[in-house]
């Protein structure tokens, strides 16, 4: 891999849901030390584009590429993806009865944190330092005070009593765990409230290093007064027709999608 090969990068990304073209040639890059963010109008695509990167099965890709480091990421399963650092916000799953939240994290990032070790201990040749309860605890410690969370929360029952702002914690919680290297957030269906938007934005904030990149996927421009991005892309039916820097998002705001409908049909 030589030096400019983009850490992540989507080129004429075609995919079909039962026969219906819904993506229809993406083209996305994402550098190291970047937050894109993604907008568009319901039903544009982007979930889409989020559930293709992780690897979601439902998908056909048909035609384009993605790839990570340089690597093809269709030629690797869902767990492969995750292990290598690609991260989606994940889907809360249905109420688990009796299973904290410390144990459904304590498994869900062992196994992923564990395949990695494997991996890097392969490739060097070195020891594998596989993870013991003891560090999962300690890291869920540091991981927590980092996100400012109350040890309470670990203890918790999965998705029993949680909020909606809640809910978005433990997804920002599982990503300090996991360490992704590329982390896509779909904040798209969670009703966040005011406080649920800080909760994700300052452990977004938090989190960030120059050795990640973010690809936020948002309607709202507010989120964006508290995560800073770097590139605003809006997705319109299946298509990225328009990139820029944080201002499209306030000229989005202001204008509404309308305008960009009007521009579509005339070009
Ligand atoms: N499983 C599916 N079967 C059939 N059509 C689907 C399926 N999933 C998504 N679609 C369709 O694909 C299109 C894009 O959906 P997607 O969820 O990616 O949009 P979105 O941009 O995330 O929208 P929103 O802002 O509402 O979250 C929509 O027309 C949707 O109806
Ligand atoms: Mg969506």
């Amino acid at each position: 891999m030589s030096d400019n090969t983009p850490m992540f990068e989507i080129e004429n990304l075609h995919v079909n849901i039962e026969d219906k073209e819904i993506l229809k040639g993406v083209n996305l890059t994402i550098n190291k030390g970047e937050i894109h963010a993604l907008m568009g109008p319901n039903g544009a695509g982007k979930s889409t584009l989020g559930y293709v990167i992780a690897g979601h099965p439902s998908y056909e890709v048909t035609e384009g590429s993605i790839r990570y480091f340089g690597e093809d990421i269709f030629e690797m399963e869902p767990d492969e993806r995750a292990q290598k650092g690609i991260f989606l916000a994940f889907q809360y799953p249905t109420v688990i009865p009796g299973v904290s939240m410390a144990n459904f994290l304590r498994m869900a990032v062992t196994n992923v944190r564990n395949a990695r070790a494997e991996a890097e201990a392969e490739a060097t040749g070195g020891e594998v330092k596989k993870i013991t309860p003891r560090d999962f605890r300690r890291l869920m410690k540091e991981k927590m005070a980092l996100l400012k969370m109350d040890d309470t929360f670990a203890t918790r029952y999965l998705n029993e009593g949680f909020s909606g702002g809640e809910k978005k914690r433990a997804e920002i919680l599982q990503m300090a765990l996991l360490e992704p290297t590329l982390a896509v957030l779909d904040e798209t269906d969670s009703g966040l409230d005011i406080d649920a938007l800080r909760v994700v934005s300052d452990g977004v904030n938090a989190l960030m290093s120059p050795e990640m990149g973010i690809l936020l996927i948002t309607h709202y421009q507010r989120l964006l007064n508290h995560i800073k991005p770097q590139f605003v892309h809006i997705m319109m039916n299946g298509k990225i027709v328009q990139s820029g820097g944080p201002e499209l998002a306030l000229e989005l705001e202001k204008a509404g999608y309308e305008m960009l409908r009007a521009q579509q049909v005339a070009s």
